[in-house]
């Protein structure tokens, strides 16, 4: 099944112009769809970090645009001068947020692009090509990731099931379908009947604002609640499994996603519910033994006692913002990535992905 939602996509040079990048302004949904266009490294950096666009996979494949922004005009004198360049393109777009490992598996991976085919003499010309090519293939190669996870997902969803999901972890969020919802997506296809509670997802309403608009614009039975609802809804016993994305993934299966996620699968143990989180091998970060070293950003204090639009807190209150959370292995079902499910995650499961999809 194809999503509705286009979340970002390269617009070509044309007629001597330099090429750009158009995206949903995600900030402004669901009041008004409008596109933004993007056409500096220091607007794309401004975009990711005012949320236009969010969501891992899509901020992997924004940073990899943001480098053909930074390159495209780059006047350089050779290859060496161009990888420098690439290399302080990339240092300006890595400073945009840091928990989603995906920002900079993406930019690794740009860099990585530009070393090999340095190492085998090309110009400078056949090196921007080469980001191009690169950039692309990052996006449509999530795509096909977001099928094949919404394939593998889906089957441990029956028809008449209510699914809870906490954040934006569909189309928007990524090159395709999504991670957490396309599961749902492609059981929805397959004339399964998938219900779905969207949590309200404080203090930035990613739920509310972007799950809810994107399931409804699918024809996706949803019903939203706050954050606070979510145990009283599962000890009345309308939650059958739990599905959510991740930011970045520890190498023992320490899942960091959306602030209160942890929370959701507390209450999903607590319940006996499972919960399942839906991620493409770009988001684990091999690096990190365990979710305790994960970067949490913090963010300002204003989202929190000014989110809908007016003072909701005393001028000067003291506010922590953090932005995410980790959920420890233990309370995970299975991890769903694109070479398979990791079932019960363990470090030795987990690295063993790993190893199937080339990361380790
Ligand atoms: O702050 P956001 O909106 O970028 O946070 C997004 C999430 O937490 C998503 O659940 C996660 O990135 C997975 S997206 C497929």
């Amino acid at each position: 099944m194809k999503s509705h939602v286009e979340t970002l996509r390269w617009e070509g040079a044309s007629r001597g112009e330099p090429g750009f990048v158009r995206m949903i302004e995600q900030t402004l949904l669901p009041g008004q769809h409008v596109e933004l266009s993007v056409r500096s490294v220091e607007e794309m950096v401004d975009a990711i970090y005012r949320l236009a666009i969010r969501g891992a996979p899509a901020i992997g494949i924004a940073a990899a645009y943001g480098v053909l922004l930074g390159m495209q005009t780059a006047q350089v004198e050779d290859g060496d001068d161009f990888l420098g360049r690439t290399g302080e393109v990339c240092a300006t777009l890595a400073k945009a947020r840091p928990t989603a490992v995906n920002l900079f598996w993406a930019l690794e991976r740009m860099q990585e692009r530009a070393r090999r085919d340095h190492a085998r003499g090309a110009t400078p010309d056949a090196l921007l090509e080469g980001l191009f090519e690169e950039a692309f293939a990052i996006q449509r190669e999530d795509a096909k990731q977001c099928q094949r996870m919404g394939e593998l997902g889906a089957k441990f969803l029956r028809d008449g099931m209510v699914v809870l999901t906490h954040c934006n972890a569909g189309a928007l969020a990524t090159g395709g379908m999504g991670t957490a919802l396309a599961p749902i997506y492609v059981a929805h296809g397959e004339g399964k009947k998938i219900a779905v509670y969207a949590d309200e997802t404080r203090p930035l309403l990613q739920g509310a604002r972007l799950t809810a608009w994107e399931l409804t614009q699918a024809g996706v039975e949803v019903t939203l609640i706050t954050d606070n609802m979510t145990a009283s809804v599962m000890q009345q016993g309308k939650i059958d499994a739990v599905f959510v994305g991740s930011d970045r993934i520890a190498r023992n299966g320490d899942v960091c996603n959306k602030i209160g996620t942890y929370g959701v699968a507390v209450l999903a143990r607590q319940h006996g519910i499972p919960f399942y989180v839906v991620a493409p091998l770009s988001t684990f970060d091999p690096q990190l033994a365990s979710g305790a070293e994960i970067p949490i950003e913090e963010r300002p204090g204003k989202e929190v006692t000014f989110g809908f639009g007016k003072r909701t807190a005393p001028e000067g209150v003291r506010v922590y913002n953090p932005a995410f959370d980790v959920t420890p292995a233990e309370l995970v079902t299975a991890i769903v990535t694109e070479v398979g499910v990791i079932e019960g995650p363990t470090m030795e499961r987990v690295e063993e992905a790993l190893r199937r999809g080339g990361r380790i």
